[in-house]
């Protein structure tokens, strides 16, 4: 197979570059990246040089490159997008570009050449459970996203199985719950609060650390995503998550304390995230129907990110400077 990855030099692009080289050596992929800000040159230079990997940098909203890229592969695996829900309320725009129209852009492509096209969503787009609820989010759950971030991401949902219902273009959607691991950026509750750690700041948490996540390791989303690709019905969307409930942030806080030797005078408590929301997801389906599970439980795929931060301060200090300059800038805008 020859694959078109966006976004790969991202967090889970570059997860899932690693995953799918690893499994199938013998394939191809083209990785097409605008290189922002959430991107990090590092991740992928064991590729660098091999005939069947190819970096191309490059905006999915380019008709031209998007359309040559698409021409030459079997199939699009579309990550590429902006993903911090932070930054889409300090300003939404590019978060419309990219992730709606970036999309349309790709689809058209792969509308013209009849390709595979799986499109990597979120949770996100189906709004908060109410806190103190066991609900979980499934793949029936309507749509009703809360930021400039989940809107951009629910609008691309909705373009790529109008693509499907419409013009019989052979897609899925796969929407997952937050990922956690190696090569996140450390502008993320993770690795923003395990690099405070380890530079002697506090972790700060928005209002009282009640909301929670369905944490999911990144390597456990990346076999995901390579199920649906080779065995995933043509038309459907998969939910996959972690943990089937939510951890609060709070408790996962509380962990990361006691993983790094540290107690609750590191923590900070700020200013809360307008429209914070509570995710929980169900992932029923892909077990159901493709055999999918995680592997890794929360404590030791967190024991593993800590390892990985620790020793790898290079990849994220520059990082860690900008992104804490963009949440002082934040921070002054909400006074
Ligand atoms: P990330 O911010 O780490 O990486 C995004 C990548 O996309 C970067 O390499 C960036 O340079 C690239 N990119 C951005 N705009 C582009 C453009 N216009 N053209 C080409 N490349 C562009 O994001 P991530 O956390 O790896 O998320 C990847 C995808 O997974 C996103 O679509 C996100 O919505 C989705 N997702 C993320 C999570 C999570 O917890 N991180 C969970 C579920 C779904
Ligand atoms: O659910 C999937 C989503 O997970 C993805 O679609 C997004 O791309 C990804 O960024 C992530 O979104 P979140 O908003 O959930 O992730 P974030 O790491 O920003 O925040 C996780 C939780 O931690 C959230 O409740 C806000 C809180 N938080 C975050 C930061 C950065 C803090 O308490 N303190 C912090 O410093």
């Amino acid at each position: 197979m020859k694959l078109l990855v966006t976004g790969g030099s991202g967090f889970i692009g570059s997860n899932f570059i690693k995953h799918w080289f690893s499994a199938h050596p013998d394939d191809s992929i083209i990785n097409l990246d605008k290189m922002t800000y959430a991107a990090n040159p590092r991740n992928l230079t064991e590729f660098e040089g091999k005939s069947n990997y190819q970096f191309v940098k490059g905006d999915i909203l380019d008709e031209k490159i998007v359309d040559e890229l698409v021409s030459q592969v079997d199939a699009i695996v579309h990550f590429a997008a902006e993903s911090h829900v932070d930054r889409s309320i300090d300003d939404p725009s590019l978060f419309v570009r990219t992730n709606v129209l970036g999309t349309y852009n790709l689809l058209m492509a792969a509308k013209k050449y009849n390709k595979r096209f799986h499109h990597i969503s979120t949770d996100e787009v189906f709004g908060s459970i109410e806190m103190g609820s066991d609900d979980q989010f499934n793949e029936s759950t309507p749509y009703d996203p809360s930021s400039p971030y989940s809107a951009s991401k629910a609008s691309s949902d909705h373009l790529v199985r109008s693509f499907y219902k419409t013009f019989g273009l052979p897609v899925t959607i796969s929407n997952c719950s937050n990922n956690y691991g190696p090569y996140q950026h450390p502008e993320k509750m993770i690795p923003r609060s395990i690099t405070n750690l380890l530079t002697d700041q506090k972790i700060k948490v928005y209002g009282q650390g009640l909301n929670f996540r369905d944490w999911l390791h990144v390597e456990d989303h990346c076999r995901a995503i390579e199920l649906i690709l080779l065995n995933g019905k043509i038309g459907q969307t998969y939910c996959i998550g972690g943990l089937k409930k939510g951890t609060s942030n709070m408790e996962l806080v509380k962990l990361m304390l006691k993983l790094m030797g540290k107690d609750e005078s590191c923590l900070e408590y700020v200013a809360d995230r307008p429209a914070h929301d509570n995710y929980a997801v169900n992932w029923d389906k892909i077990n159901r129907e493709l055999g999918w599970e995680p592997k890794y439980t929360f404590e030791t795929g967190l024991q593993q990110t800590i390892d990985w931060y620790t020793t790898n301060t290079s990849w994220w200090q520059e990082t860690k400077a900008e992104a804490e300059e963009f949440y002082k800038k934040l921070n002054s805008l909400k006074k």
